[in-house]
């Protein structure tokens, strides 16, 4: 499998988006030191520094229907805490839907994006910006109270080519389990993982704000919350606060 390696760009997706077009294979990963304008959810930037984190994106072909892509943010939510754990010896949460927390702060951010058309989806974009080695005044200031490094966590400084093997071990692993079993096993292991499971939690959306009971999520990744008068909503896209 290929890893296209830049030194400084817009945002890996970007590039990501563009090599998937021209064909590129299932599994191909592009990794820079730096992103002049990474982005992350709902349109906000993503802090990129040259040199301190992973700002990659894969580049996976899956063969289903495109209102299962959700799913394999999940999947790669898993890996990536499974590598933290390998490689720092951390124990990370996830916070639905694939935010990465160490100690209750962010530390790993997920996108995954689509190239779809009648015939299906053509690739998933899935970007991931981990942050390994900044100190706290490397964050902006907008960012620096709920956002960590893996180096702030464990007071080390940490192997970014040791977790990139890792992620990538364990996003293949799990994509052969999901192809050959099902989302079943990786959903157990997401829900092992997160914290808003079971949870009081405020929903944040675009239009309305809901609070309630995080019961679970289905197969396709969407949250259900049972707010107090009984109802169970399906939340598709919000901000989580506990
Ligand atoms: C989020 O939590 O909002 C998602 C952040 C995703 C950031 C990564 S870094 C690599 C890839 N390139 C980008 O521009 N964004 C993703």
């Amino acid at each position: 499998k290929t890893i296209e390696y830049i030194a400084s760009t817009e945002s890996t997706q970007i590039i990501a988006h563009q090599l998937a077009q021209t064909g590129v294979s299932h599994g191909t990963a592009v990794l820079a030191e730096e992103q002049t304008a990474g982005r992350g959810r709902m349109a906000r930037k993503w802090d990129s520094a040259y040199g301190k984190g992973i700002w990659m994106s894969i580049i996976l072909r899956p063969d289903i229907p495109v209102q299962r892509a959700p799913q394999f943010t999940l999947i790669a939510a898993v890996a990536v805490v499974r590598a933290i754990e390998e490689v720092t010896g951390l124990r990370p949460d996830i916070k639905w839907p694939n935010d990465i927390l160490v100690n209750g702060k962010k530390c790993t951010g997920i996108l995954t994006e689509l190239q779809s058309d009648a015939d299906g989806i053509q690739a998933l974009i899935i970007g991931i910006g981990l942050n390994a080695n900044q100190e706290a005044d490397d964050f902006s200031e907008e960012v620096r109270n709920i956002a960590t490094s893996l180096k702030m966590e464990t007071g080390k400084h940490v192997s970014r080519q040791e977790l990139v093997r890792s992620i990538l071990f364990y996003l293949e692993q799990y994509t052969e389990i999901y192809i050959k079993e099902g989302f079943g096993v990786l959903k157990l292991m997401w829900e092992s993982y997160s914290t808003t499971i079971g949870k009081k939690v405020r929903a944040r959306m675009a239009r309305e704000t809901l609070e309630g009971i995080a019961e679970g999520i289905t197969d396709d990744g969407v949250l259900q919350l049972r707010t107090a008068d009984g109802k169970l909503h399906g939340i598709y896209s919000a901000d989580i606060e506990m």
